[in-house]
């Protein structure tokens, strides 16, 4: 039953930005449920590096290379070397993201954008790119990594909050736009975890508490705590599940 339930052998998944933090920590949960993975960053070394771990740990087969999530033709490209190694995409996990921290007042015009066209636009050019191919072969998964601020508002975030508010709602439209095609668009809203976008957060300890303090759960994210909710909205699992968000926050938007 758990086999048939949250097997991904035979299929390919593409993580954005899996080279570190959540992305290569999902990649490592896919690979080790059966599934060949693919990633890219805008750091080649990086993308490769992370790639080779993960074939040498779970023995599948995979692929890393330089390619930015703005950029329609290098995600084309992308796409297309993917596919000649692994196969089709069968599941996308829109990862790659940032975060710049201030107030609107002082935030510059080119940080704003930087943000939406990573964490917005981003996850609308990788879907728009595999779309077609999993509606195709009626089956697909695409999860976008929308956060906890997706759903809340918090000081200082002005294009981070925006742009996973926006994935939200693009959560929803893409679902019905595909639903009839066999597949399932969700979203994935985590709380704080400690990866290298939270560093400033993480190397200020009245910062640190002052995050720790609003979490019912009392503490940060484990890494390996984003396992089960990826597993199981990029498995058969989740086959009925659709145009929803799931929260992994500790509690925090609970209030
Ligand atoms: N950590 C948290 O507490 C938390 C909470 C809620 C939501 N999230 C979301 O989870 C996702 C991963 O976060 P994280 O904390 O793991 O971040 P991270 O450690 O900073 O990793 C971000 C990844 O995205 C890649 N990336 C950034 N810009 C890119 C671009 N334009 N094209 C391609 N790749 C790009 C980075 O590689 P390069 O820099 O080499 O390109 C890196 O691999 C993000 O979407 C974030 O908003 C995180």
């Amino acid at each position: 039953m758990f086999e048939k339930l949250f097997s991904l052998k035979g299929r390919t998944a593409w993580i954005t930005g899996a080279t570190r933090g959540l992305g290569l920590q999902m990649a490592r949960c896919l690979a080790a449920a059966g599934a060949r993975i693919a990633t890219n960053s805008r750091t080649s070394d990086a993308a490769t590096a992370a790639m080779e771990e993960i074939s040498g740990e779970f023995g599948v087969t995979t692929y890393g290379a330089a390619a930015d999530v703005t950029s329609e033709s290098s995600i084309a490209d992308f796409v297309k070397a993917a596919t000649e190694r692994l196969g089709p995409i069968d599941i996308l996990v829109n990862n790659a993201g940032i975060n710049f921290r201030k107030p609107t007042v002082e935030m510059p015009l080119e940080e704003w954008q930087k943000v939406i066209d990573i964490n917005l636009t981003g996850p609308f050019i990788c879907s728009k790119a595999v779309l077609p191919s999993m509606m195709d072969r009626n089956w697909g998964r695409v999860i976008h990594i929308s956060s906890m601020l997706g759903t809340i508002g918090l000081a200082e975030r002005p294009p981070y909050t925006a742009s996973k508010g926006g994935l939200v709602l693009l959560t929803k439209t893409q679902a019905l736009e595909v639903a009839s095609k066999g597949v399932t668009v969700n979203a994935l809203c985590p709380g704080p975890f400690a990866t290298e976008m939270n560093k400033a957060l993480l190397d200020d300890p009245v910062k640190y508490e002052a995050f720790r303090s609003k979490i019912p759960l009392g503490r940060w994210g484990e890494l390996d705590e984003i396992d089960g909710a990826i597993l199981f909205l990029a498995s058969p699992a989740s086959s009925f599940v659709t145009g929803s968000c799931l929260m992994i926050d500790g509690g925090w938007t609970a209030q």
